[in-house]
């Protein structure tokens, strides 16, 4: 009887803590979406990830930076996979970057990072997804993460369309009901809405979608070798996999002999 109370007790002191973030840090709602470099062998949506860099540059920019980018990754193959020209013409058109040699600011080019961006007190989203990436679900144990690959982008997709329309005003500054966010009140007003960015192949762009290309956009700047570093994991099991049979098979000739013997 005593035995179990102890352990029982063990179990609740143990839950507790567990318990109380999952009661006090709001719940936080992630929605799962499907992307498409989930799972072993996803690969990143060219097309989605430059729809996603539109939204990025004409919405997010203006208060967002992503100063770790580099701007010539945007011509990578497996990311955005622009063309050279493309990539220096977006940098032209679309940042100024300040330049020590000529003491003024100069039209971005392709060796330069996206520019930094702190004017609106917004973090830098160059490594959100990452950032963000788990502990979400059933009492924050990141079993969500592990079972339906929901990570960074499915938050940052999630705040986008997590809004709720409250609003309250607290020192001065207006917080707006968001259902991810930790804590449900955030200071960003709600970024995008349906149609606000208009594609050139005339791609869906309703809130959602918008949401979903511009969080895939984010996965891939948090972590664009993402499909190498699965293929080289492929690799690597798969040689593990064809070395232990090949280990085996001579374990089993090595020994043939003496094992021979015994069962003679
Ligand atoms: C008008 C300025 C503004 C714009 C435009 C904007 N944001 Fe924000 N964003 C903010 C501010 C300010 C915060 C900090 C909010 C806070 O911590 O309460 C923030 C925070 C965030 C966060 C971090 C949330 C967290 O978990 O800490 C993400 C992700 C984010 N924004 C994504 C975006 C995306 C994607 C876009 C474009 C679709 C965008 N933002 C557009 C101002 C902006």
């Amino acid at each position: 009887m005593f035995k179990k109370l102890a352990i029982g007790a063990a179990f609740a002191l143990a839950l507790a803590p567990v318990a109380s973030h999952a009661a006090g840090g709001g719940e936080q709602h992630i929605e799962d979406f499907a992307f498409s470099f989930e799972g072993p062998f996803g690969t990143y949506d060219q097309n989605q990830l430059q729809r996603g860099l539109q939204v990025y540059t004409e919405v997010c920019a203006a208060c967002h930076g992503l100063k770790l980018v580099p701007l010539r990754t945007l011509g990578d193959e497996g990311g955005p996979h622009l063309p050279e020209d493309q990539v220096r013409a977006y940098a032209a058109q679309n940042f100024e970057v300040f330049d020590a040699e000529l003491d003024d600011f100069r039209p971005a080019k392709p060796v330069d990072h996206f520019p930094e961006n702190t004017a609106a007190g917004a973090p830098d989203l160059s490594l959100m997804a990452k950032a963000r990436a788990g502990f979400h679900g059933p009492y924050g144990l990141g079993l969500n993460q592990l079972f339906k690959g929901m990570g960074g982008a499915e938050y940052i997709a999630s705040l986008m369309v997590g809004y709720t329309g409250e609003e309250k005003e607290e020192a001065g500054t207006i917080f707006y009901e968001n259902t991810a966010f930790p804590g449900g009140w955030i200071s960003m007003a709600p970024p995008i809405a349906d149609e606000q960015v208009e594609f050139a192949d005339g791609h869906a762009n309703d809130l959602h979608h918008l949401a979903e290309d511009v969080s895939a956009f984010l996965m891939w700047t948090a972590e664009p070798k993402m499909m190498a570093r699965k293929q080289a994991g492929f690799v690597g099991v798969l040689f593990l996999a064809i070395l232990s049979c090949m280990l085996y098979l001579t374990n089993k000739r090595l020994w043939a002999p003496v094992k021979g013997k015994k069962t003679a």
